[in-house]
């Protein structure tokens, strides 16, 4: 559905374009003036001579060699904000699952197969004890990361009557604007972290945020603090996040991002990169970055919205 919205969108518009059937990207892929990507990871040897710009379906780039892009005057696309809404979505199910321990009790129940009504009736009571939360509201939320979709996290939380406390050094005045007013800013991440209950990551993956929640970050962390990272894995060091969880001075750790030391842990709720995994948030990508592909080459114009 994706790619083929996208394809015709291009083809229609009378550039030439190969699909994923006929396109072989080995082979292929030297004749392109162009390429429009979602999560394939290309490498500075596919940029061919005649490459004049790459768009990212997504908001990530850290797919594509940016770096020699600009060395090359390759312009890179991305879609800012066009899959916003449903990463909103999936963090407002990421912070249900740590308020509550919902697949603890999905899993208590399919383990009664078997039990009759009255043996399920004193089961159930005896899950509604063990399978107890809290609520968000009330809650703070800590937002790394105000772009579009930190922006959008933050105004739903609010909507959830949660406290909003949001950091960005690098605050766009485009998302400033898109930003209630009831989000507190916090000067530094320091500062967010040791008043928040719940924080999300909406930070890019550059160098600046390597290793972001690190050993230091973690000790300003309240006390059994809930972390959310659907940005991106390099942002979070897993090894210091692996020693708070078994410390117990960080309580769960919900991550669109799979490693191999967090399968199996109870603590750890892990999805396969399914943030941006709505058909709308395709859609909107794959047609912002046809949009954006057909305006360079048919008109010159560099537009990244
Ligand atoms: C993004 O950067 O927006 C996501 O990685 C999109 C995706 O899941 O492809």
């Amino acid at each position: 559905m994706f790619f083929i919205k996208t394809f015709n969108k291009i083809s229609n518009n009378g550039l030439n374009c190969f699909s994923r059937e006929n396109f072989e990207i080995a082979s292929e892929i030297n004749r392109a003036d162009a390429l429009l990507l979602r999560s394939h990871k290309l490498a500075e040897s596919d940029l061919n001579e005649g490459l004049k710009a790459i768009a990212r379906a997504g908001a990530g780039v850290n797919n594509i060699p940016v770096q020699r892009c600009s060395e090359r005057g390759v312009v890179v696309f991305n879609t800012p904000g066009a899959n916003a809404n449903a990463v909103k979505e999936i963090i407002l199910a990421g912070l249900l699952l740590g308020a509550r321990d919902l697949v603890g009790g999905l899993q208590f129940v399919k383990s009664m197969s078997g039990l009759n009504e009255a043996e399920m009736h004193t089961q159930a009571e005896q899950g509604k004890k063990q399978f107890s939360g809290c609520e968000l509201h009330g809650k703070t939320l800590g937002v790394v990361g105000l772009g579009a979709i930190g922006a959008q996290v933050a105004n739903m939380a609010l909507e959830l009557g949660m406290r909003v406390i949001g950091y960005d050094p690098a605050l766009s005045v485009e998302s400033a604007w898109r930003l209630s007013s009831r989000v507190e800013k916090a000067e530094n991440l320091a500062s967010l972290l040791n008043k928040s209950d719940f924080v999300t990551l909406h930070v890019p993956a550059i160098e600046a945020t390597k290793g972001m929640i690190s050993n230091d970050a973690i000790k300003q962390f309240q006390e059994g603090a809930i972390l959310l990272n659907f940005a991106r894995e390099t942002i979070v060091d897993l090894a210091a996040v692996t020693a708070a969880l078994n410390t117990g001075a960080l309580k769960k750790y919900i991550t669109d991002f799979p490693a191999p030391e967090l399968i199996g842990r109870d603590d750890t709720l892990i999805f396969p990169h399914l943030g941006a995994s709505t058909q709308e948030a395709e859609d909107n990508c794959a047609t912002m970055a046809a949009n954006q592909l057909i305006d360079f080459l048919m008109n010159g114009n560099i537009k990244n919205s």
